[in-house]
């Protein structure tokens, strides 16, 4: 179950890299548009502001929660990104930093189609192909030498190439694609294990509560000549980012 309150404060970095993600959305005033997976709301917020009808999802209750009582002017709803129907189309699905969770990608892009009138468009950013892999790589060893066999990542960080092709396949046009290194600083000394207890939990379920300063200890060792620098860790993010339409068939 998600912290929404500890994702507001100290991972608000999630929302707050979105900012430029809502710009290549470029909201109209009066189009309806629906947030794929916000959270608590501030994107949709920002979205809102450009004079758009939007509407925000997310599958997590308390994160609804917390996104309406941040905005209570804004539509907010719990809703599965696996099973998305609506009886009125979008002009526009927009989605930040949340698709990385869903490894059933397919059944989302064709929710997504769904969701967008013909000339509709997409506008999505997750974590791509390598994201956080020497975090994940650090991980899986932090649990081998506890004797935990494990080598699966809870994630989907799929290629330029996988994903436009997956997005065509859907029926869509990609018009812009991009992959790229976006370093992420992590507050304070002990930011790397309050990034593992916020987004680890499937490796740190695994760990017993009597070793996991071991664990820790572990995997911060393993990390520091990669991602400490000038006294803050920095998570290896790597992003994609993807702009698709819904074409008007002639
Ligand atoms: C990401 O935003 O890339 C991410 C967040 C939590 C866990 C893994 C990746």
């Amino acid at each position: 179950m998600w912290d929404a309150k500890l994702y507001d404060g100290k991972h608000s970095f999630v929302w707050k890299h979105g900012a430029s993600l809502v710009e290549l959305l470029a909201p109209l005033p009066g189009e309806r548009i629906l947030d794929l997976g916000c959270g608590t709301g501030h994107l949709t917020a920002q979205i809102a502001a450009a004079g758009a009808a939007v509407l925000g999802i997310d599958s997590s209750p308390p994160m609804v929660e917390e996104a309406r009582a941040n905005f209570p002017d804004l539509r907010f709803e719990v809703h599965d990104a696996r099973q998305l129907a609506f009886a009125d189309p979008f002009d526009a699905v927009f989605s930040n930093a949340v698709l990385h969770w869903i490894v059933e990608a397919e059944s989302v892009v064709r929710g997504v189609v769904r969701a967008l009138r013909p000339g509709g468009r997409f506008v999505v950013e997750f974590g791509g192909k390598r994201n956080v892999q020497n975090i994940l790589a650090a991980l899986l060893a932090g649990l081998r030498a506890l004797g935990v066999e494990d080598n699966v990542s809870p994630w989907y960080y799929p290629s330029v190439g996988e994903y436009t092709g997956l997005l065509e396949r859907a029926g869509l046009e990609v018009t812009f694609a991009t992959l790229f290194d976006r370093p992420t600083s992590l507050e304070g000394a002990d930011g790397l294990r309050r990034w593992i207890e916020m987004f680890g939990g499937r490796f740190l379920e695994r760990v017993p509560l009597d070793r996991r300063e071991e664990f820790f200890l572990g995997v911060e060792a393993a990390l520091r000549p990669l991602l400490w620098r000038d006294g803050a860790w920095f998570a290896d993010y790597r992003r994609l980012r993807v702009v698709a339409w819904r074409r008007v068939l002639p």
